[in-house]
């Protein structure tokens, strides 16, 4: 009799301990994915609007994670950048786009700088003089517009918000003009 009781004891005791590790586990993963969920929020792409419609009006301005962003329809392609020009906080929306060394940019109806639609670069014209004939040549002045990852989902246009690590000319008048203009469609 006795045999069955502590037998009976044993089985008592492991199974609370199955139930007390089971639980330990099952914390953690809460614990952890509702980390994550805080972690990746700021990261997560933000819907701007449909692809049908961005692609009739050639362009936007809309916020993601406040801060003031354009995106243009250009040639079966979207970019999106900063909307105010890192130059002055001229507005880029504005702009026309030319094609500049094989390169679509937007010229800043400010001033006319160029900015290339895919990587952000400034670009300017040069002359080495000592080139036997010298003539004109476009050069970089490396990313000074903060641009914006573009993505398509089922029809809808989503901007993912910037990786602010390394600072651009442009994030100073980003945080300028949060609140300036209306941002509808336009063009
Ligand atoms: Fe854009 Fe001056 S503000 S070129």
């Amino acid at each position: 009799m006795l045999e069955i009781i502590i037998l009976s004891l044993h089985f008592f005791v492991c199974f609370l301990i199955s139930v007390v590790i089971w639980c330990g586990s099952k914390d953690m993963d809460l614990c952890s994915s509702s980390k994550g969920a805080v972690e990746m929020e700021p990261d997560a792409p933000v819907y701007v609007g449909k692809e049908d419609d961005i692609k009739k009006s050639q362009r936007i301005t809309t916020k993601v994670n406040d801060r003031e962003v354009v995106i243009f329809y250009h040639e079966g392609k979207f970019y999106a950048m900063d909307a105010c020009c890192y130059h002055a906080g001229g507005p880029l929306r504005l702009g026309e786009i030319e094609d500049i060394n094989g390169q679509p940019c937007i010229i800043c109806p400010w001033h006319k700088y160029k900015i290339t639609l895919e990587t952000g670069e400034g670009l300017y014209q040069a002359i080495n003089p000592m080139e036997p004939s010298p003539t004109p040549r476009w050069r970089s002045k490396g990313v000074k517009q903060r641009i914006h990852k573009v993505t398509i989902d089922n029809g809808n246009v989503y901007v993912s918000p910037p990786d602010l690590s390394v600072s651009l000319a442009s994030d100073y008048y980003a945080d300028k003009c949060k609140n300036n203009g209306d941002f509808t469609m336009e063009k």
